[in-house]
């Protein structure tokens, strides 16, 4: 609609091949967008959950946190945090960074070959960890083509210069800036990682990462990369989408400062200073993003579960709850079940939650221009997600640390139904890019209600 706008003068048949160029490329995009959501599903529902349900199971059923290969956990968590998350991140970014910089457009090509080295990389490295074919060789290869891949994401989104670029420096504001650092975190990331997959390609005994290693690197994953990408997407949507206020420029910097310390201090194995850090920057980014206050216009609630608002501030909720037992975990003598809780509190009661309420809220549109094909599994997915989140961080802590041996009973009901609420979003958001674009369903109102010889009509209104 922008690009529309900024049309100069010209001829109308000028100005038709410039439209039709345009809803060529919006298409293409669409097309994009949709082919990375659908990887991502698919990486969140096999290796990523299908198989944290199957891990989750064999635990209860021994009694262990141990009691399966450190290789099949850490596989597990690759496919959701890059699999699934990442991929969502990079087709979302290709959809929407140019737009927001309001930047030249980049070579389809690139959105293309970034995907499909992406995959390759991130199926390959599933595929070490569990099966151990020819690990030495695949793990750098798998860390490689996923370093390769993003760089051709960063060039494609940050290279081509802003339109009018050469009349004033481009004004960054501050969401700009968080959605900037989750980009170094993913870059310093996926370096981290390939640094690692050479050396345990050449003094490793097994295709997983050492426990301390992984510690640290799981820091930088979940809180340098992720949780700045969420913050980033929430100060520009949330106002827009929830009717808060404009989230406090200022507050946010000094989150986001206080973010990269804690993550700076993990890197360096200082975790009691780290915990901290990341406990302020958690409980700040609920004050600085404003999302707990209410809000000063209704929120956009149109074709999606009307009660979406409630479940992102309690997503912020989680976040809180994950870092205060990120603190607990440092400070305790035997901390594995608390890590355990806190991880899943981030990943799925703050990271999976905004997955649920803020994606299903975007991406149809993201997609085409489509409505939300069912607000009541949006509803559901969401239901089943928090109930499941909390019978398993809960569950976790009393049944790992031995405070409570009927606590292991749960465990496997809160994988379940966390598997459920996955496969629930997942059968909308495929749904919903098999329904029909909102264009087509307006020309086929119109040519229902427009009387014969017409010119008023549907699309036009
Ligand atoms: C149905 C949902 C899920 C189940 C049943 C599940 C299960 C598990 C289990 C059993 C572990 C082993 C450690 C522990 O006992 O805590 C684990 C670790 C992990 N999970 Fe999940 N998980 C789920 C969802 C997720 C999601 C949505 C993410 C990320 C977006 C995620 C990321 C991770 C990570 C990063 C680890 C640590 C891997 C490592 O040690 O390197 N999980 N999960």
């Amino acid at each position: 609609m922008q690009l529309m706008n900024n049309l100069p003068d010209q001829s109308d048949e000028q100005v038709q091949v410039k439209t039709a160029a345009i809803r060529e490329r919006e298409a293409a995009l669409s097309r994009i967008v949709m082919l990375f959501i659908g990887t991502g599903l698919a990486f969140m529902l096999m290796p990523g959950t299908f198989f944290g349900v199957w891990n989750l199971l064999s635990i209860s059923n021994k009694h262990m946190a141990d009691s399966i290969s450190a290789a099949w956990i850490q596989a597990h968590g690759h496919a959701q945090v890059f699999g699934w998350i990442g991929t969502f991140i990079l087709g979302i970014g290709f959809y929407s960074i140019p737009r927001l910089r309001n930047a030249q457009p980049f070579a389809l090509w690139e959105a293309w070959s970034c995907w499909a080295l992406w995959t390759v990389g991130v199926s390959a490295r599933w595929a070490a960890g569990i099966y151990e074919w020819n690990w030495r060789v695949l793990l750098p290869i798998s860390a490689s083509l996923e370093l390769l891949a993003f760089l051709i994401f960063f060039r494609a989104v940050s290279t081509h210069k802003p339109e009018g670029a050469s009349q004033g420096r481009p004004k960054f504001e501050t969401w700009i800036f968080l959605v900037m650092a989750g980009t170094l975190g993913l870059l310093g990331t996926l370096a981290i990682n390939l640094a690692g997959c050479i050396r345990e390609a050449i003094h490793g005994s097994s295709p997983a990462f050492s426990q301390s290693f992984d510690q640290s690197y799981l820091v930088l994953m979940a809180w340098g990369f992720i949780v700045p990408f969420v913050w980033g997407f929430s100060a520009r949507w949330l106002p827009i989408f929830m009717g808060t206020r404009a989230s406090c420029n200022r507050g946010l910097l000094i989150v986001l400062a206080l973010n990269s310390a804690g993550v700076a201090a993990a890197l360096a194995g200082v975790f009691r200073v780290a915990v901290i850090l990341l406990l302020c920057a958690a409980g700040l980014s609920n004050i600085a993003l404003r999302v707990q206050t209410r809000s000063i216009r209704p929120a956009k609630t149109n074709s999606v579960h009307t009660a979406y608002p409630y479940f992102i501030r309690l997503a912020y909720g989680w976040l809180v709850v994950a870092a205060v037992l990120g603190v607990w975990a440092a400070f305790a003598a035997n901390p594995e079940g608390i890590w355990g809780a806190s991880r899943h509190a981030l990943t799925v009661g703050f990271v999976s939650t905004m997955v649920f309420a803020l994606g299903q809220r975007v991406l149809p549109a993201f997609s085409g221009m489509r409505l939300l094909y069912s607000p009541r599994l949006m509803g559901a997915s969401l239901y089943l997600l928090t109930a499941g989140c909390l019978l398993r961080v809960s569950s976790e802590v009393l049944a790992y640390q031995g405070i409570l041996q009927s606590a292991w009973k749960v465990l496997p009901i809160s994988a379940l139904t966390e598997l459920t609420a996955v496969t629930l979003f997942a059968v909308n958001m495929i749904m919903t890019f098999r329904s029909k674009r909102l264009s087509t369903i307006l020309v086929e109102i119109d040519r229902r209600i427009a009387p014969a010889g017409s010119t008023r009509n549907a699309v036009n209104l």
